[in-house]
């Protein structure tokens, strides 16, 4: 069935026009008409079809994927085993929702979730559409499982854009700016950003601790709910200890430590989740994005006594958990295990950093290379300071897609290019990539 579809491209990065070439030239115009302003535009050419980590838009060129759909394609564009699962699950039923009549696939979601997370204690998980659903279940489980309302979140922190999660979210413009009143209770805390405060973890955990018990007091506090890694915030990897430190604090006060791992987990990093690498176990972790491989859906999994807390019909949603999605993370995880992407992570990591790092002594515009395994990015300053230079970032970006390169920015100041490949990349592929993107830099230099 698959084989029959007229999908296959090539595994090279070929520009054939300028970008946006015509046809997708004229499916811009036909969307100015039609589609709001008020979502922004990366890269106005049209894609028709992906594979592995090229994708093709509607004039023929061929770009190469160093963003994965913002970390979501992790295991490649139409992956056999993806697509076969997906087709075969479209053809049973698409949908009855899981509490009007339950299925099996949604059960082997939640099975596989308690057992990738880390955590020997029992678990149970509930699961959604987006990202920001998630989190806001993952607030809405706290709350009720401690009896309080207060929810602590960080410096740069992005946790998605609804009305909850923009209170959640730092960075004003273009997520909350003007969209408010935001909720209540929400209140932020100095992150670990070594380049910038120079602190050890501990220091920077003490700092944020300090503040939480004199400015919120812990008998308030449900949850503090962090990335293990900051992505829209800015590939932020909190100094070594920071993680741990906070972990030990809330479980010494009763308070629900809640990682936020829809960008960073699911192999990105080179482990299943990115508290991996600190040895920290959540209470609960949100997942979404690299879960199903571009099938919108989401998780939150944590301690059986927390989720379960809930009241019978306190959490669901028509959607959450579609028989078509949990269809695409059971392949999703099975590509990872069979593949041995975790493994492949830690290696494009090694390369993407060798290179970078080479890159860094050459140019004074790359103050810091940072970020563990498939998941690395530059953070771009004025010459010889650290001041964030975003107009260096924009123009390596635009560098890098005038060549074909899909690469994305980040950053509470836009200042940080990321570099987010599909995990099943080739090495020569990834080569070329680098060699672009190390251009774009010398480019603006
Ligand atoms: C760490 C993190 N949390 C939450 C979200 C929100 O996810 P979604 O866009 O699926 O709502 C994102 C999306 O980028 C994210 O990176």
């Amino acid at each position: 069935m698959v084989s029959s579809l007229d999908t296959h491209v090539g595994t090279e990065r070929k520009v054939i026009t300028d970008l946006p070439g015509p046809k997708s030239q004229a499916l811009h115009a036909r969307r100015k008409a039609v589609v709001s302003s008020g979502l922004s535009v990366g890269f106005p050419v049209y894609i028709d079809r992906a594979e592995g980590a090229i994708v093709v838009d509607v004039d023929g060129n061929q770009l190469l994927d160093l963003g994965s759909g913002i970390a979501v394609t992790g295991i490649g564009h139409a992956v056999p085993a993806l697509v076969e699962a997906v087709s075969e699950q479209v053809a049973r039923f698409t949908h009855t929702c899981f509490m009007v009549n339950p299925y099996e696939s949604y059960v082997e979601v939640c099975e596989a979730l308690s057992d990738l997370t880390p955590g020997t204690f029992a678990k149970t998980s509930a699961l959604f559409n987006s990202g920001a659903e998630a989190i806001e279940n993952a607030v809405k489980i706290a709350r009720l499982a401690t009896g309080k309302p207060a929810i602590i979140v960080f410096e740069h922190a992005y946790h998605g854009r609804t009305n909850l999660t923009m209170a959640l979210t730092a960075k004003n413009m273009p997520y909350k700016d003007r969209f408010g009143p935001f909720a209540p209770e929400v209140y932020r805390v100095p992150m670990s950003y070594p380049f910038r405060d120079g602190l050890s973890g501990p220091d920077a955990a003490a700092r944020a601790i300090k503040i939480i018990e004199s400015e919120i007091g812990v008998h308030n506090v449900a949850a503090v709910l962090i990335e293990p890694i900051q992505g829209e915030g800015g590939f932020v990897v909190p100094a070594d200890g920071f993680l741990p430190a906070l972990s030990a604090w809330t479980s010494a006060n009763g308070v629900v430590f809640i990682a936020d791992e829809i960008q960073s987990g699911f192999a990105r990093t080179g482990e299943w989740f990115a508290v991996n690498h600190e040895g920290v176990v959540p209470d609960l972790i949100t997942t979404a994005k690299g879960l199903a491989g571009g099938m919108p859906l989401a998780g939150v999994t944590g301690r059986a006594e927390l989720m379960n807390a809930v009241h019978e019909g306190g959490l669901g949603g028509t959607y959450g958990g579609n028989p078509v999605a949990a269809a695409a993370s059971l392949a999703t995880i099975q590509t990872i295990k069979d593949w041995n992407l975790l493994e492949r992570a830690t290696a494009i990591g090694e390369t993407m950093r060798t290179t970078l790092e080479h890159l860094a002594k050459d140019v004074s515009i790359i103050g810091e290379v940072r970020g563990r395994g498939a998941m690395q990015a530059i953070e771009l300053v004025e010459p010889g300071t650290k001041t964030p230079n975003a107009a260096a970032a924009k123009a390596i970006l635009a560098f890098c897609q005038q060549q074909g390169v899909i690469t994305l920015l980040c950053g509470t100041d836009g200042n940080v290019l990321r570099l987010l490949p599909p995990l099943i990349i080739s090495d020569e592929q990834l080569a070329d990539g680098l060699a672009v993107v190390s251009a774009g830099v010398r480019s603006v230099q």
